[in-house]
């Protein structure tokens, strides 16, 4: 598993979107346009019949390929379900755990997460792990405390070496898909929080190269701002990351911005 700093990392989770022809397209695209784009770290996250076709097409491109999700068993009477080993073989360096709708909508829970976690880094696949409030949550002044439980009972008997290698997303809830986006301050205390709890449970260093996405209606206009925070380390990205156009922008606006942080 690669180990990043210095560049941030600009993922495309598109989610139950694109047919495989239309998945194509978009990752030509995209494979076209990456070339300039060396100073960031790109993922697309296709839904699953389209993994291994879209890596095709990404061969001896830096673009790199992730999934939506996945099961922790190895193989097995589990219909419906993929596992670690189908990913690895379909390309993928990437896998999303607990995606608040998979946790909103198909029962995901930090014990399943943290089995997938374990699963993910038992087959070399880098898991984007996602947490994040909902709005009541945020209202009620609970967000820190809803990200450490989140972050405790997720990583839950894991060593320094698999925690090293676990990338976080935090996505409030009641910005993702809503058109409303963390201010970049608001972002910043919730991603801070985050690596301080990083550097109590597993030491400074950890915490300190720990890399942090934000994610909830990341846009071109708003891109810059957040990754120029000191704890915001790139996106990942719903909406905007189904259009090259808009995918691209919001990479080169991170680019800029990691070159201008604070
Ligand atoms: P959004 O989705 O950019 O459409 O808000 C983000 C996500 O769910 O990862």
């Amino acid at each position: 598993m690669k180990k990043l700093h210095g560049k941030p990392i600009i993922a495309g989770n598109w989610k139950m979107h694109k047919t495989n022809s239309e998945a194509l397209e978009l990752v030509q695209e995209i494979r076209n346009a990456a070339g300039e784009l060396k100073e960031t770290e790109l993922v697309v996250i296709p839904p699953f019949p389209a993994l291994s076709e879209v890596k095709k097409i990404l061969q001896n491109s830096p673009v790199e390929v992730g999934a939506q999700n996945m099961y922790w068993e190895e193989e097995g009477a589990y219909t419906g379900e993929v596992s670690p080993p189908m990913l690895k073989d379909a390309g993928c360096t990437y896998v999303v755990i607990g995606h608040s709708e998979r946790r909103e909508y198909f029962g995901e829970t930090n014990q399943t997460v943290n089995k997938k976690i374990k699963a993910a880094l038992d087959h070399s696949l880098t898991p984007i792990v996602c947490i994040g409030e909902t709005k009541k949550e945020r209202e009620e002044e609970k967000t820190n405390q809803k990200i450490k439980t989140q972050l405790s009972e997720g990583f839950t008997n894991m060593t320094q070496e698999e925690i090293q290698q676990v990338i976080i997303a935090y996505e409030p809830i009641w910005a993702i898909g809503t058109g409303l986006t963390a201010t970049p301050d608001q972002a910043q205390e919730v991603h801070h929080f985050i690596r301080e709890q990083s550097k109590e449970a597993y030491g400074k260093e950890i915490g300190d190269y720990a890399i942090i996405l934000y994610g909830g209606s990341v846009k071109p206009k708003n891109a810059y701002p957040l990754v120029k925070e000191p704890d915001i380390n790139g996106a990942l990205i719903g909406g905007a990351s189904l259009k090259c156009e808009s995918f691209i922008q919001i990479a080169k606006e991170s680019i800029k911005a990691y070159k201008d942080k604070k």
